[in-house]
């Protein structure tokens, strides 16, 4: 046969095949644009303005619609009410984790971030417990955070005011916070091993590639050394680059608005004054620096679609059939930029999340850290740090 009819013979083969599957799974998911055989939706997304095409989507479909990656549909939530009703009211079913196939290969379902099931419930439980543990030894996870803003402020004084990019020190500082926690010491920024650490945990693939993951153990063992060092990964890989940008955003926006940073500093001064350090007791009696916060980690908006989640079973969700394990995404962006809950979300302003007279204003809108049973493992810390740091600094 000429092999070009033998191409365009299998070529329409696959279209049929990938249509048959999308049409055939797709049932009573969620509506949305429609999907090409094979590539899906992908080009209906605008890939640099991610965030704006599924605010049109959500226009065009409503706040829960369906999108193909590839021939694989995710099932977007957009908005406050869907991810509210999805991570809360049916946490349990929505506690799932999207497949990663790259990660799945290298971390066989191990850790918290990227495992699932029983596997993913026992060891999130284990590492609460035993960080809540080591946080509540005699040293407690408080005093070494605030021992390395200590670190910190002396390193930055090191600069003298020249200009710099505080990248690297902004990165050790938390880095050194998951150490001093997870092997009990911090280390020296210079120290050799300490830059072994972060120069391999910024080449995250390499880590994740290294054999040591890639050991089989028998599924059924769950409190292996395979394990814990997956637990370990998962708390340097999902604790540092998430703080120590945020801490990054947190300086630039300071340095963009002045006066911001001028209320802040009276209130440091206020109730901490000069000669002590700032600590977690102090928070409670600082609005303004504790909205100032809110509303770094509102406006940067870290992560806008969260990780991804997946169903653990068959289940109905407003009028639709979502089929176990289907990819889930959870639009936090569309969350943080309610325009009802925070007036002109495109403009910083601690305002957001303070009421009239000046008090702290809660938000259930506040999700940075996502919310429901799966959301950040290390939300307490992260907050600790961020405070901390930033009022020490300041
Ligand atoms: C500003 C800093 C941080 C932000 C914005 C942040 C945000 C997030 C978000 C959005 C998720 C996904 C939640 C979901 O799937 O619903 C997550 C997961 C996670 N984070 Fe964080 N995080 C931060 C710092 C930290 C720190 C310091 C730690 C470690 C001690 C940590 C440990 C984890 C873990 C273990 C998970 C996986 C939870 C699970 O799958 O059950 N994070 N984080
Ligand atoms: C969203 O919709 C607006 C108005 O219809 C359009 O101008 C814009 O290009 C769309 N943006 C994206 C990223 O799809
Ligand atoms: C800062 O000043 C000290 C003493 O004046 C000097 O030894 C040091 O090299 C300076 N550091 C930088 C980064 O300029
Ligand atoms: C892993 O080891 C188990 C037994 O210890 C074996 O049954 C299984 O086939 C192995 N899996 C792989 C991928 O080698």
């Amino acid at each position: 046969m000429d092999p070009v009819v033998v191409l365009v013979l299998s070529l329409s083969c696959l279209l049929l095949l990938s249509l048959w599957r999308q049409s055939s799974g797709r049932g009573k998911l969620p509506p949305g644009p429609t999907p090409l055989p094979i590539i899906g939706n992908f080009l209906q997304i605008d890939v640099k303005n991610i965030q704006q095409s599924f605010t049109n989507f959500s226009k065009a479909y409503g706040p829960v619609f369906t999108l193909y990656f590839g021939t694989q549909p995710t099932v977007v939530l957009h908005g406050y009410e869907a991810v509210k009703e999805a991570l809360i009211d049916h946490g349990e079913e929505f506690s799932g984790r999207g497949r990663l196939p790259a990660v799945d290969k290298l971390l066989n379902g191990l850790g918290i971030v990227f495992s699932n099931g029983n596997m993913w419930k026992d060891m999130r439980r284990f590492s609460l417990m035993t960080l809540r543990n080591l946080g509540m030894g005699k040293r407690t996870i408080e005093d070494r955070v605030q021992e390395e803003a200590q670190y910190l402020v002396e390193e930055l004084r090191k600069t003298n005011g020249s200009l710099c990019d505080p990248t690297f020190i902004l990165g050790c500082a938390p880095c050194n916070v998951i150490c001093s926690i997870v092997f009990q010491n911090r280390f020296d920024y210079k120290d050799q091993e300490f830059l072994n650490l972060m120069e391999k945990l910024d080449e995250n693939t390499k880590i994740l590639g290294s054999p040591w993951l890639q050991v089989n153990c028998s599924q059924q063992l769950k409190y292996t050394i395979e394990n814990l060092i997956v637990i370990v990964t998962d708390l340097f890989g999902a604790g540092i680059e998430s703080t120590s940008t945020t801490l990054r955003y947190a300086f630039l926006l300071l340095l963009k608005h002045p006066h911001v940073t001028a209320k802040v500093q009276e209130e440091i001064d206020h109730v901490v004054g000069r000669h002590r350090s700032p600590c977690m007791q102090d928070r409670s009696q600082m609005p303004y620096t504790d909205a100032m916060i809110h509303e770094v980690q509102r406006f940067i908006d870290l992560l806008p679609n969260s990780i991804p989640h997946a169903v653990t079973c068959d289940i109905k969700f407003r009028n639709y059939l979502i089929p176990k394990g289907t990819t889930i995404v959870t639009s936090l962006s569309s969350v943080l930029h309610d325009s009802k809950e925070f007036p002109n979300p495109e403009v910083f302003d601690p305002g957001h999340f303070l009421d009239k007279n000046g008090n702290f204003k809660k938000s259930d809108y506040f999700m940075p850290f996502s919310t429901g049973k799966r959301s950040c493992a290390g939300e307490g810390l992260a907050r600790m740090e961020l405070f901390l740091f930033l009022t020490t600094i300041l």
